[in-house]
């Protein structure tokens, strides 16, 4: 009997590895004869028997479950959703100019960091900013070997399978190529075709989408590949991730090798030596806007020279040395239909809009934000308004003004609840905010579940599968009112109670336990962003990761720093960037008992991991907390405590005890005193340079 004919149950270890092996290198064949040559050489039958038979054997010997196991592509995408694909080099945002002015902020702002005198110009390459959907694709020795979306920046979807049915995206690259790179771009459908694949959908009966960008996502993130085969998705291409043998000096010089390689790159990139040239390259993209056959948002600025990206560095989530430059925002007239108030996470009341549906630039709205009771009184707006309405790329749409002209006679001002709409508690504003808060705090419904819709969010717990409509019906049954509850939700007999309910297969059951347990094992700045404490986003979670290491140590440092004599209060506030009414916050969120035993609730389910470090071995500061004083003349003030950071050391802005090392320049003062009192080691800026080489 042939190997392949031995029934599964049979096979002894030795067969089932060898036979695995073969598997894996017969179904690749067969993969990249269907998706990349459209040649199938084997029925799609037979196809399935092979991936079938691999399962099988897998199952019954888990262990000798290979690494390019073909399991471990598509189909094991198909049955669970998408793989998680671990972004080496973080996709990062960038960050938004809306006027010529931000414009020439950004380009003074990186002068002032790189000490450039004022009569040099920075150059920067200027690319069109396509509205798509952003991957990164990594090359091995030139070939295409794994594709991933953004997803938050750290942690993306593997869409391998997808991206080689893409044509413009090369399997391999053609010419010197590096040992490694990830290439990252965008995926687009032109209008044309977004109009062509609309028509066809609504034909067919199926899915109609609201703009081209949300069909090439759509096509894009398929679990079926053959599907995304169909669509016509075309690429640009613009930037790299982990690069492994091979350097650039510039931007511009890197997307010359990448159209070298076969990458799509856009034709309207240039290069712009002034902010003149910058903003006379942004005017005429925006003239021919409309005539593109592809959406854009914008124009992205980045700076050409290399080194100068590297010293620039990334300030939170985006780069220093880009920026996108925005298009004007597209606008519409439509009705007031209703104002209704929402409850936050902290009890903010929101107004929003409850608008007369209108399209406006290819997506239809149906709700604005209001953002507060003084943008209302200020602007008159009333139930019943004629009112013009503003959509600019993915923020939430907003009501600029209304028309008086057209209001109806019997029109009142609107009057804002000064009770909570969802707990009927006092809604109450203090002193010099413009937020009317409900008082309810912890018995007002409406922020517990706005809390737990923060706590399972993207960048926080990122529950897989679970979105707010989930939390909102699950609190309503009582499953879950805290956060551990989540995590205790299977003992407490969740698995039963969901059977219970509609839409809830045993399929999608296990999914979400999967999903949960998933989560068990959790790093400690999305432990600290997902407590949703008020003005701790993610950039102030993650310095606090950074500071306290461990979930320990940070809890003890918050409660200790309730007084304010205390040297937890110290170190907290003296920790660069983190204000006092900031620490206030974190402080008022400990103080709470409440607060407290859903922490210690919480932590009871996972296991936190200490903040990782960045890879700092062989810095000679990592670990030692710096402070810098006196005027610096190499670099600029925030470029030093940057270059401290990003080599691990961590910035404060006084000295004290645990200060390990004072830069201080001419012009010193107090700190220097400060240092001499406390016996804490003094350099001059030059001594500095050398000790970090
Ligand atoms: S550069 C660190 N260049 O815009 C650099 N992004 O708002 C980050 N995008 O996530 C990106 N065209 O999806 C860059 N020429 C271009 C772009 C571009 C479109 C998208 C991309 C990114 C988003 C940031």
């Amino acid at each position: 009997m042939k190997l392949r004919e031995t029934p599964v149950k049979e096979l002894t270890e030795k067969q089932a590895a060898s036979e695995l092996k073969v598997l894996a290198t017969e179904i690749a064949l067969h993969d990249a004869a269907y998706h990349r040559d459209d040649a199938p050489t084997i029925t799609d039958a037979q196809y399935d028997a092979l991936t079938k038979r691999n399962a099988a054997i897998e199952k019954r010997f888990p262990e000798l479950i290979r690494a390019d196991s073909p399991s471990k592509k598509v189909g094991a995408a198909a049955a669970t959703g998408f793989k998680k694909v671990q972004h080496v080099v973080p996709m990062l945002s960038l960050g938004n100019a809306f006027s010529d002015e931000d414009v020439a902020d950004f380009v003074e702002s990186m002068r002032r960091f790189l000490k450039l005198p004022e009569d040099e110009n920075i150059e920067v390459t200027a690319e069109p900013k396509i509205d798509g959907l952003s991957f990164s694709a990594r090359y091995e020795r030139g070939s295409l070997v794994v594709a991933a979306t953004r997803g938050d920046g750290a942690e993306g979807e593997d869409i391998t399978a997808n991206i080689r049915v893409v044509k413009a995206i090369p399997d391999f690259l053609m010419g010197d190529v590096p040992k490694v790179i990830e290439i990252r771009g965008e995926v687009y459908m032109t209008k044309a075709d977004f109009a062509a694949l609309n028509a066809s959908q609504e034909k067919k009966g199926g899915k109609v989408f609201a703009n081209p960008r949300n069909a090439a996502a759509g096509s894009l993130r398929q679990l079926d590949s053959k599907i995304t085969a169909e669509r016509p998705l075309k690429a640009f291409t613009y930037g790299y991730g982990e690069v492994k043998g091979m350097e650039w000096e510039t931007q511009w010089e890197f997307i010359q090798d990448l159209k070298r390689w076969g990458f799509p790159v856009n034709p309207r990139t240039k290069v712009c030596k002034t902010l003149d040239a910058m903003l006379k390259e942004y005017r005429k993209l925006g003239e021919d806007r409309a005539g593109l056959a592809y959406d854009i948002d914008g124009m992205v600025f980045k700076v050409n020279r290399i080194d100068l990206q590297k010293r620039l560095g990334f300030v939170s989530r985006a780069p220093r040395w880009a920026i996108a430059y925005k298009y004007s925002a597209e606008r519409a007239e439509t009705v007031v239909e209703n104002i209704d108030i929402q409850v936050g996470r902290t009890g903010t009341l929101t107004p929003v809009a409850r608008l007369k549906p209108v399209n406006v630039g290819g997506v239809v709205v149906a709700n604005a934000t209001l953002h507060n009771e003084d943008e209302i009184a200020r602007k008159d707006i009333r139930i019943g308004d004629s009112v013009i309405i503003q959509r600019a790329g993915d923020v939430i749409p907003q009501v600029l003004e209304s028309l008086p002209a057209k209001r109806p006679k019997d029109s009142k001002p609107y009057k804002f609840p000064s009770k909570c709409p969802a707990c009927g508690s006092h809604a109450m504003r203090e002193e010099g905010e413009v937020a009317r808060r409900c008082t309810g705090g912890l018995m007002c419904p409406a922020q517990s579940v706005e809390r737990l819709k923060h706590f399972v969010s993207r960048n926080a717990f990122d529950i897989e599968g679970f979105g707010e409509k989930n939390i909102e019906a699950f609190f309503t049954d009582g499953l879950i009112k805290s956060p551990a509850d989540l995590f205790t939700l299977e003992k407490r007999g969740g698995r039963a109670k969901l059977a219970t309910r509609e839409g809830w297969a045993e399929k999608s059951i296990d999914n979400l336990f999967a999903a949960i347990e998933r989560r068990r094992e959790i790093s400690l700045e999305r432990v600290i962003y997902a407590l949703g404490i008020r003005q701790v986003g993610q950039a102030t979670a993650r310095l606090l990761a950074q500071a306290y290491g461990s979930f320990a140590a940070w809890r003890k440092a918050m409660t200790a720093a309730h007084d304010k004599e205390s040297e937890a209060w110290k170190e907290l506030t003296n920790t660069d960037q983190i204000g006092e009414s900031m620490a206030d916050d974190l402080v008022e969120f400990f103080a709470e008992k409440h607060n407290r035993e859903i922490l210690d609730a919480l932590a009871k389910e996972l296991t936190i991991a200490d903040f990782e470090q960045p890879d700092v071995s062989g810095s000679p500061i990592a670990g030692k907390t710096v402070v810098f004083t006196g005027t610096l003349e190499a670099m600029s003030r925030d470029e030093a405590k940057a270059r401290a950071q990003s080599l691990g050391a961590k910035v404060a802005g006084s000295v004290s005890k645990k200060t390990d090392l004072v830069v201080a320049g001419p012009g010193a003062g107090s700190k220097l005193k400060d240092a001499e009192k406390f016996g804490v080691k003094v350099v001059t800026e030059q001594e500095y340079l050398k000790l970090i080489g």
